[in-house]
């Protein structure tokens, strides 16, 4: 969602400040700017669209200044026009924001009493209305920025820059994340690492409720209720804050093909000699009744997934939910539940919502995230690491079988300390496990006959993916992969639901994805496929050899997978999922890796 970045810096900084927005692009935005102090002036440029335009902008009407804010907008209050484009300004102030400002309307009410009135849609703005209602009372710029912040209701990340003070800059944090980066003689603030990266390598990152307020020497960090504090300076990995392609047209094709690799190193990140490694204070299977497992999206997919490996490895109930709905039902916590949480950037307003909700309640909070730093890390009371590096595509793709490899990992360890399996056959398909980073580049090798099957796909107006058991959800993801990236409508069924409704949807122009490795489900699967065939729906059939040669050639494409053990299916069964989505919408020459209207981090519910 929306970017960040402001400078107190040396040099000019529109030029850094717009480098800054677009390493953070992959957040997903739809308009643009920034603002400068010009001569101890506020000066701003705004542009809708890419921002390119806002270069555009920019060249033919530069924005000099050594101070800047800078800003991706993300449309949640008001359209994306120029006019609703960040900074936003009131007076002698201007703001960025990420979040939401729940109050906004009482706000505004109040302002309009004093008669400050908005110029814009947004809720942002009248966060620079009540800081210069503060500044024309009387207040100096951190009096006035500290009283608006605590006038604010809902989440957010801030950054407040003020007419005639060049070497000033104040930051907020409170939901959404900000962090603060150190130079010599300069100093920065940013939505993440990857913004930064370029502009300094060490980086703190501010708690919830911090304010910041930096000079170009330093900076005084305070907690919410006023107190300073210290928050420990960290080096960035560069590697982790690398934002390129790697010779690939998009991120996307780029973060799927490098699989093999990343898959390998998370393995080695849990595995040793002796089997699983978990971080420290691990968790005693042995005492848990019950999980609930809460996530969105893709992730919540992997959740999905995970529900079949804890019941039938390990015998333990788990419930599944969305957190969107999770947090407003409010559902009972018994004792005996851990809560577990899945997010790649560890930020997504509902799951973190709802992982508050268990918090004191659950006997222990479980996270798996993609970004330590993250807030859901840092609220969990054990947060496992997908070692997936930077995902920069919207479309997750490398984040979703790195977590369902983690999953499987704690799966195992429990059916391990439950006595559900031996140590030997937890071995044994660790064993499989180490294969699979192999097993993946054989089937990266299948890439061909995935892009011409894509390329048939992309006339559809509607695809439906078909999944028993771990296909499943497989199918979920394979649907919401097609849907984000190619816009073509896509739906999943569990494969024994199609005569329940779905089936009469079928015709000729309604490819059906079946995905369904020669397992013991096999049967029953291609039983759904025929009454698919029978009635002219053209069949889209994944599976592996011995799946293929039973199947016959009914099928209108058969894409064949190499052989993995049954229990492994759901992470290499991600790849060609992944892959059609990918073919179908670089074949509808669609934006793959920013897709309209979406965005890589939901901070806002
Ligand atoms: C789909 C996708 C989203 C995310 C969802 C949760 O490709 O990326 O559905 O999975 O927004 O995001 P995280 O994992 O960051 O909580």
């Amino acid at each position: 969602m929306c970017g960040i970045v402001g400078i107190l810096g040396r040099h000019e900084v529109a030029p850094a400040l717009v480098e800054a927005l677009r390493r953070l692009e992959y957040r997903g935005y739809d308009s643009a700017g920034i603002a400068t102090l010009r001569d101890g002036k506020l000066d701003r440029r705004r542009a809708v669209g890419k921002l390119v335009n806002l270069s555009d902008a920019l060249v033919h009407d530069p924005l000099p200044g050594k101070s800047g804010i800078g800003h991706t907008r993300w449309a949640t209050h008001g359209a994306p026009t120029e006019r609703n484009a960040h900074p936003h300004r009131a007076g002698s102030v201007a703001v960025v924001h990420n979040g939401i400002i729940e109050n906004y309307k009482a706000l505004r009410d109040s302002l309009a009493a004093d008669g400050y009135a908005p110029e814009t849609d947004t809720d942002t703005e009248t966060v620079a209305l009540l800081a210069q209602r503060h500044v024309a009372a009387g207040k100096d710029p951190v009096e006035a920025a500290m009283a608006t912040i605590d006038e604010l209701k809902g989440a957010f990340a801030l950054v407040f820059l003020f007419d005639g003070h060049p070497d000033l800059m104040i930051g907020a944090r409170k939901g959404s994340p900000l962090a603060i980066g150190h130079g010599e003689g300069e100093m920065f603030l940013g939505s993440d690492a990857i913004a930064l990266a370029p502009l300094t390598d060490t980086i703190t990152y501010l708690e919830e409720g911090d304010r910041a307020i930096l000079t170009r020497d330093g900076v005084e960090i305070r907690d919410e209720s006023g107190a300073q504090v210290s928050r420990e300076p960290q080096k960035i990995r560069m590697d982790a804050a690398r934002v390129d392609k790697g010779g690939h047209k998009h991120f996307m094709a780029k973060e799927i093909a490098e699989q093999p690799v990343v898959l390998a190193n998370a393995l080695q990140a849990y595995l040793s000699d002796d089997g699983i490694v978990l971080p420290e204070p691990g968790i005693d299977f042995d005492k848990v009744e019950r999980m609930v497992m809460v996530a969105c999206g893709t992730a919540y997919y992997a959740c999905v997934t995970a529900k079949y490996w804890f019941e039938q490895l390990a015998g333990i109930p788990v419930e599944v939910d969305i957190a969107s709905e999770f947090r407003y039902r409010e559902p009972p916590i018994s004792k005996g539940t851990v809560a577990l949480f899945v997010s790649q950037s560890g930020e997504t307003a509902d799951t973190l919502a709802a992982l508050r909700h268990c918090t004191g309640r659950a006997d222990s909070i479980l996270s798996v995230v993609n970004v330590e730093s993250s807030s859901i890390a840092r609220e969990s009371d054990l947060a496992l690491p997908i070692h997936a590096g930077t995902e920069i595509g919207v479309a997750s793709t490398k984040a979703f079988t790195c977590q369902l490899n983690v999953l499987l990992l704690l799966a195992l360890r429990a059916a391990e300390a439950r006595g559900k399996m031996s140590n030997s056959e937890v071995a044994t398909l660790l064993d499989e496990l180490r294969r699979l980073p192999g097993v993946f580049n054989a089937a990266l090798g299948r890439d061909d006959i995935i892009r011409e099957t894509a390329e048939d796909l992309a006339d559809a107006h509607d695809v439906l993916f078909l999944g028993r058991g771990l296909m499943f959800p497989l199918a979920l993801e394979g649907a919401l992969k097609l849907k984000e990236i190619s816009y073509i409508h896509a739906e999943a069924y569990a494969s024994g639901e199609l005569k329940h409704g779905p089936i009469a949807l079928i015709d000729h122009a309604v490819p059906v994805v079946v995905m369904a490795p020669r397992d013991h489900l096999f049967e029953k699967t291609v039983s759904n496929m025929q009454e698919v065939i029978a009635r002219g729906g053209p069949v889209v059939l994944i599976t592996d050899a011995a799946g293929a040669a039973e199947a016959g050639d009914d099928a209108w494409r058969t894409i064949v997978m190499p052989d993995v053990d049954p229990r492994l299916t759901p992470l290499l069964y991600a790849l060609p999922a992944q892959l059609l989505a990918y073919h179908a919408a670089v074949a509808k020459g669609t934006d793959v890796d920013q897709p309209r209207n979406l965005a890589k981090s939901v901070t806002v519910e």
